[in-house]
């Protein structure tokens, strides 16, 4: 620490009660050996950095091949969300919902002062203002993290706007989300650090939606740790949106601009690892269309006076699923994380920059994998784990919109579901209404990734993405969309299903996927001003084959007509299921939604006969 300069303030200085003494509360819990309070200058990254460098989490990387960026690797016990350990702790179980595990608050807490208890001792104990959206904005909210890990602080300086100027705008006596992080990885005076500190024997990503709290223990890793992401801007902001009358969505939004100028605006809601970041920056494959990027996770909708729902991204930063990105797959993804980045769990080559799976056509001959081993083609390991990311400020991205920031939000044109189905779900469908937009939205299905610990390629329900990030009863929050809808005056964006990954009968994928997704994004588009037909069918809206531009594209006639067939049988053998999935949530489902399977049986079992 003796080259670091890290300004130590005392609690007493700062001008929110509140807050400083939440701050004093959490130092005498947790016993730090120190409290620094952050001040978001470039000053303070750079000091994380070498902090991270020093005790051997990160190695710095070439400043010809990455400039100011750092490779870090996470231990192998910590590399993804713990959907098995996060709790909503409402008052009571039901609020929460069948689809979350649940405790008792004070329970809930009693357990985890216990852990945290002692846990930061021998380390700093970090103070992150931060805003979820640009600051003084009138949606925009503000949390503090207090946290004992360095690589959190430069992670949340990229993905939020932190600092002081978001204490200044907190000012005697605003509200704010709590959170309180901790590795959970306590040093004695003769403790040598690990590389990747945290607890391998407990985790718990605790939530507390009546009192905005969020107390996660044990894990350093994504959206355990970074609490502004996915614990505050979704879990708890879904229940401030609740309350409030918005949305806060598991959603990329992207800009669209036509040939002749024209603009729309769509968000897309898949599951984690199943093509936001991708969508989010497409190149289009058909001439003169033009894809911007305004956020590629998280969408917070709000009314607009004209009625029409505006969008803002809260976050300020990407952090991106590294494998399988490349100059082709997703150039601009690449090009943003050119510099000022951090690399988790990829490889390293001997030139100093990181590698994945998928990145470069050709394998480097020799690497240093994301477990720190040698590493060569033939070793018959994956250099970098399935869930490496990058985390990258959005500024840098090359096609980011001019509006990205803008506090007003982007107007929304349509809206997409979607996942991975390798069967059955065809490549586009339009809802019919809102409500049936709605019910395709919460029978969303999806193949588990590696963003989450746990089996990869499991089919599970994730109604609109956001299975594992509801902050209350699933039920209820389907009945939030339905009165989100039901808004007199209300303009609302069309509704639609995409599936990019439906597979021939030999498991090939059928369609090319990524910036010849553009195809679809036009159709959904034209659609949108009433330019391009649809056929309707039992299931929704579909393209007919000629609806679809398919000019330059290298497709079987056979393959397309299977991307958008409608599989009579194997929809009436998906309704039981539908059925089964809604009774999970018993009195909390909406009539709505009942109604919306019986209707698409009855039309399943009319185009049977
Ligand atoms: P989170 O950050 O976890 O929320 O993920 P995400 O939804 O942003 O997913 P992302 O765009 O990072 O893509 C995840 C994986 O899916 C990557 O390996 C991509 O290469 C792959 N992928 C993305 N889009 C497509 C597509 O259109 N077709 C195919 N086949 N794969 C895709
Ligand atoms: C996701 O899993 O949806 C992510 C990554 O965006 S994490 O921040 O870890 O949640
Ligand atoms: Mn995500």
């Amino acid at each position: 620490m003796s080259s670091l300069t890290l300004d130590v303030e005392t609690t007493s200085t700062q001008r929110h009660k509140r807050l400083a003494q939440w701050v004093a509360e959490c130092a005498q819990l947790c016993t730090p050996e120190r409290v620094h309070w952050c001040d978001g200058s470039s000053g303070e990254y750079q000091a994380m950095m070498r902090l991270m460098i020093l005790s051997g989490t990160a190695i710095p990387l070439s400043e010809d091949k990455r400039p100011n960026s750092i490779l870090v690797r996470s231990s192998p016990a910590d590399v993804a969300r713990v959907e098995d350990r996060t709790f909503i702790c409402a008052r009571t179980q039901e609020e929460a919902g069948p689809t979350n595990n649940w405790e008792d608050p004070a329970k809930m807490k009693d357990k985890l002062k216990r852990l945290y208890s002692g846990a930061m001792a021998g380390r700093t104990m970090f103070v992150i203002p931060y805003s979820m959206g640009p600051i003084g904005s009138p949606i925009a909210k503000i949390g503090v993290e207090i946290t004992d890990s360095p690589y959190v602080v430069a992670n949340m300086h990229i993905m939020a706007r932190v600092g002081s100027r978001v204490l200044e705008v907190l000012g005697e006596d605003g509200e704010f989300v709590r959170g309180l992080h901790s590795v959970g990885d306590p040093l004695g005076p003769s403790d040598q650090d690990s590389a990747w500190p945290n607890n391998a024997k407990e985790k718990y990503i605790c939530h507390f939606p009546e009192t905005r709290e969020i107390w996660s223990y044990g894990s350093g890793y994504g959206g355990n740790a970074l609490l502004g992401k996915k614990c505050h801007a979704l879990r708890i902001a879904s229940v401030q949106a609740r309350d409030e009358g918005w949305m806060a969505e598991h959603m990329l939004i992207l800009k669209m601009t036509n040939p002749a100028g024209r603009v729309k605006y769509i968000t897309g809601a898949f599951p984690s690892a199943c093509g936001k970041t991708n969508l989010a920056m497409l190149i289009p494959t058909i001439p003169g269309w033009k894809v911007e990027t305004v956020g590629d996770d998280i969408a917070w909708m709000k009314f607009g006076p004209d009625g029409r729902l505006y969008a803002i991204n809260p976050e300020h930063g990407f952090f991106g699923v590294a494998p399988g990105t490349s100059m082709k797959s997703n150039r601009n993804a690449m090009l943003t994380a050119a510099r000022n980045s951090i690399f988790t769990n990829c490889a390293i080559t001997p030139e100093g920059d990181i590698w994945w799976e998928g990145m470069t056509a050709e394998k480097p001959a020799e690497m240093v994998d994301w477990l720190r081993r040698p590493w060569t083609p033939g070793s018959g390991r994956k250099p970098a784990h399935p869930n490496a990311r990058f985390t990258t400020p959005a500024g840098q991205c090359p096609v980011i919109a001019p509006e990205w920031e803008d506090p007003n939000g982007v107007p929304i044109d349509a809206i997409l579901f979607g996942g991975r189905r390798a069967g059955i779900v065809p490549l586009v469908t339009e809802a019919f209404s809102w409500q049936h937009g709605t019910f395709l939205g919460a029978t969303a299905s999806s193949e588990t990734t590696a963003a989450a610990a746990g089996k990869v390629g499991q089919l599970r329900r994730d109604p609109m993405a956001m299975l594992p990030f509801c902050g209350y009863h699933m039920g209820d929050y389907f009945a939030h969309y339905l009165k989100i809808g039901a808004r007199p005056g209300a303009k609302l964006p069309k509704m639609y299903y995409v599936n990019w990954f439906r597979t021939d009968d030999h498991g090939k994928l059928l369609w090319p996927g990524y910036g010849e997704n553009s195809r679809v994004l036009k159709w959904v588009f034209e659609r949108c001003d009433n330019n391009v037909q649809a056929v309707d069918t039992p299931i929704g809206r579909l393209p007919g084959p000629a609806d679809l531009d398919t000019n330059g594209l290298d497709l079987p006639a056979a393959s397309l007509a299977r991307l958008l067939s409608v599989d009579v049988e194997g929809w009436l053998a998906e309704v039981p299921l539908i059925r089964e999935h809604f009774a999970k949530f018993g009195s909390h489902l909406p009539d709505g939604l009942n109604r919306e399977v019986d209707e698409l049986e009855a039309r399943l079992r009319k185009a049977k006969k």
